[in-house]
């Protein structure tokens, strides 16, 4: 499976109905909503509420992205507003495999966000609970940041991990990710694609959509990651 999925944190926030509407039309598989708190990332950026605005304008699956303190305490928030994928960030939860439950409970997809230095380990008992595994490809908190390259190394490993532990969890990964990227970790396993500023900071977004499809299910060999 190879999901693209544009992040709306690239996208002009005074028409946001009309960007959903248009990466719709132009062929996005999910919408990445990205909740920031200005505690867990230093940005402030989207509420409930917005996502509740936001539900009515599309008909695909709103996929919402918590980097923010206590996310146990908001989680009910976002579900009734609409979300359908509720990720949390790892290194936010003590009790993570209680918050995962919650989400569940709800009748949401549970997935769970890792920093890049934060060890895949993190997850390693709890992937019952788990509907997505997303690794961060950048440090969280602003769009149009460099793709970290050892992320494919540690897509590969969290395949392994998720292969040996029987789980259908989907695998993506979110920062960074652009036409010269994508190959690389769409080669290291990696399902749902996020990608902010290569959709929306592009003129066309289906030819932008288009080219990370593309480029997403051709195999060959890794470029770009070196330099
Ligand atoms: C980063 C966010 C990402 C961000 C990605 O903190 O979680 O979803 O929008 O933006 P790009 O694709 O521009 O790196
Ligand atoms: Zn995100």
């Amino acid at each position: 499976m190879k999901l693209i999925v544009p992040s709306i944190l690239s996208a002009d926030f005074a028409r946001l109905g009309a960007e959903i509407r248009a990466v719709e039309a132009a062929g996005a598989d999910w919408i990445h909503i990205d909740v920031m708190d200005g505690h867990f990332v230093p940005g402030i950026t989207i509420g409930s509420p917005v996502v509740k605005a936001l539900r009515p304008v599309t008909d695909l699956p709103l996929d919402v992205h918590l980097m923010i303190e206590k996310p146990e305490n908001h989680i009910a928030a976002f579900a009734e507003a609409g979300a359908d994928w509720i990720s949390v960030q790892v290194e936010t939860c003590i009790h993570l495999h209680r918050t995962l439950a919650l989400i569940r409970s709800l009748g949401k997809k549970a997935g769970v966000a890792l920093n890049p230095a934060t060890p895949l380990t993190a997850v390693e008992w709890v992937l019952e609970a788990v509907d997505l595994v997303m690794l961060m490809s950048v440090n969280p908190g602003f769009g149009g940041q460099r793709f970290i390259p050892s992320t494919r190394d540690k897509l590969k490993r969290l395949r392994r991990m998720l292969a040996d532990a029987r789980s259908r969890a989907l695998v993506a990964v979110d920062g960074g990710i652009n036409a010269d990227t994508i190959q690389a970790v769409a080669g290291a396993g990696a399902d749902v694609f996020v990608a902010g500023s290569a959709v929306f900071g592009r003129p066309d977004y289906a030819e932008a959509i288009a080219v990370l499809r593309r480029r997403a299910s051709e195999t060959g060999p890794d470029r770009a990651l070196s330099g």
